[in-house]
């Protein structure tokens, strides 16, 4: 029998990944001001992302999450949320398209601040200092003032995760996300990106499509869903006090949710079966996420599926599996047959980032971005070889024409990478290379809905079978 959960029940378990506070009393007291601040979600509004979610592992719909390794107080300015917030609307477009289906839009962000690290402390020069947890926690300078952990952090990343949310609110639903206008700005990729002509043909059926809805009536006078759309946050669940102190009860339903934004995720590092993390989790009902790498023994994963969704609910538990371009072949069927015996409903989304991440030749943290590549189509080829569905992405980006990953379109170079290098944690996607994968996601989902159809024997009846 498992103990009783509360929000504090963690409290009481092993931990990873824990700032050391000089003065834990200011923490406690910054904390206690948390717990009085309004929530930043409406329960409400996390069902709903539920709702959307048991639609993708039933196949109905596509799930497009991303934005912010981590998010910073430095890089905090309306023109990067607005620019994030596009990218991502351009790519889900793109990807609606490709699949024919519904796409779940989830940003990592307003709460990403948080980061798991190798090593509790960092040696520049002969000098230690603590490692970097996150803008939430202490700050990147190698510093010694810097690297403190403060608790007044928490306080500014809840007003900026609120004026961000606030934002992204308006965007959503003030017309800014139409969906002529989100078409424009692909339009002008197509038009300008050195690759534009290989994305021209979608394109152009997008552009036909809209204008045979529009000759039906179908127009953004007439039909909220081509104004405004549906929009969601996420984040890791790492830095469980804060995560602890939005955590409330839904008065319309008695229960526990983790109102700091609609979906937290379990991190690599932080999901050891009895510890903190999946204790805090288990109690909260939230759709979750659980991040899944190479050293996740399968086997494993069937206990933290017991304890975080006992009772199978579709759309509750979203397994986002990184495993390196080279080793997606060798680390995803076992998984995923592993799942499916069980007859574990879940969400299977690809994260083609957090697995390959090296260091170039000019010592930055960087991704390459056809092993990016090469990760999606490997991973999407096994589903489709399973019987099990691809369904969704998990993408490190910014709207921002930054230089962080080599490759794409743009040709970045390694040489180039300094030039415009800002990220805070791992190297993101710009808003160029976003929207190429985009449309070589779009073309996969196209290839692989084809292959389903064409009575390969996989998809969807051998997933029923699997959970019958
Ligand atoms: C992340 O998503 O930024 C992250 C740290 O991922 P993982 O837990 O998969 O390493
Ligand atoms: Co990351």
């Amino acid at each position: 029998m498992l103990e009783k959960w509360t929000p504090q029940s963690w409290r009481d378990l092993p931990i990873r990944q824990v700032p050391g506070y000089a003065d834990t009393s200011a923490l406690t007291q910054v904390e206690d001001t948390l717990h009085r601040y309004p929530p930043l979600v409406f329960a409400g509004e996390a069902r709903r992302l539920k709702d959307r979610l048991a639609d993708v592992a039933a196949g109905k719909a596509f799930l497009l999450q991303g934005g912010d390794c981590a998010e910073s107080f430095a890089e905090f300015h309306p023109n990067n949320i607005r620019d994030t917030f596009k990218v991502l609307l351009q790519m889900a477009v793109v990807l609606t398209f490709g699949a024919a289906c519904p796409v779940v839009k989830l940003g990592r962000l307003a709460g990403q601040f948080a980061k798991p690290r190798s090593s509790d402390s960092e040696t520049q020069n002969g000098v230690t200092l603590p490692s970097y947890r996150g803008d939430i926690i202490n700050g990147l300078e190698f510093e010694a003032t810097a690297r403190e952990p403060d608790p007044q952090r928490m306080v500014q990343a809840y007003s900026q995760s609120a004026a961000t949310l606030n934002l992204l609110r308006a965007f959503a639903q003030g017309g800014y996300a139409d969906l002529h206008r989100v078409h424009a700005w692909n339009q002008d990729f197509v038009a300008d990106s050195p690759q534009g002509e290989r994305y021209r043909a979608l394109a152009d059926r997008l552009t036909e499509t809209l204008d045979f809805m529009a000759a039906c009536g179908l127009n953004s006078e007439t039909t909220p869903q081509i104004r405004e759309t549906e929009f969601y946050t996420s984040h890791e669940a790492l830095f469980l006090a804060y995560e602890e102190a939005l955590t409330r009860i839904d008065s319309t339903t008695g229960d526990w949710y983790d109102c700091s934004a609609h979906l937290v995720w379990l991190g690599d590092r932080t999901k050891q079966l009895d510890g903190a993390h999946v204790e805090f989790l288990r109690g909260i009902k939230n759709p979750i996420g659980m991040k899944c790498g190479p050293t996740t023994e399968p086997d494993d994963v069937l206990r933290l599926i017991d304890k975080l969704n006992p009772k199978n609910e579709p759309g509750r538990l979203t397994l986002i599996t990184r495993m390196g371009a080279d080793k997606v072949a060798a680390k995803l069927p076992p998984l995923i047959r592993t799942v499916r015996r069980a007859g574990h409903e879940v969400v299977w989304c690809i994260d083609p980032m957090h697995g390959n991440t090296i260091s170039s030749s000019t010592g930055y943290k960087t991704r390459i971005f056809d092993r990016i590549l090469d990760e999606l189509h490997g991973a999407f080829a096994i589903h489709l070889a399973e019987g099990s569905y691809a369904g969704g992405v998990h993408i490190e980006l910014t709207g921002q024409n930054v230089t962080e990953c080599v490759g794409g379109a743009q040709e970045i170079s390694e040489a180039s990478l300094a030039d415009r290098y800002h990220t805070h944690c791992d190297p993101r996607l710009n808003a160029s290379q976003a929207l190429e994968l985009a449309f070589e996601v779009a073309e996969a989902l196209k290839r692989e809905r084809q292959g389903r159809s064409a009575g390969s024997g996989v998809g969807s009846a051998s997933r029923l079978a699997a959970v019958s």
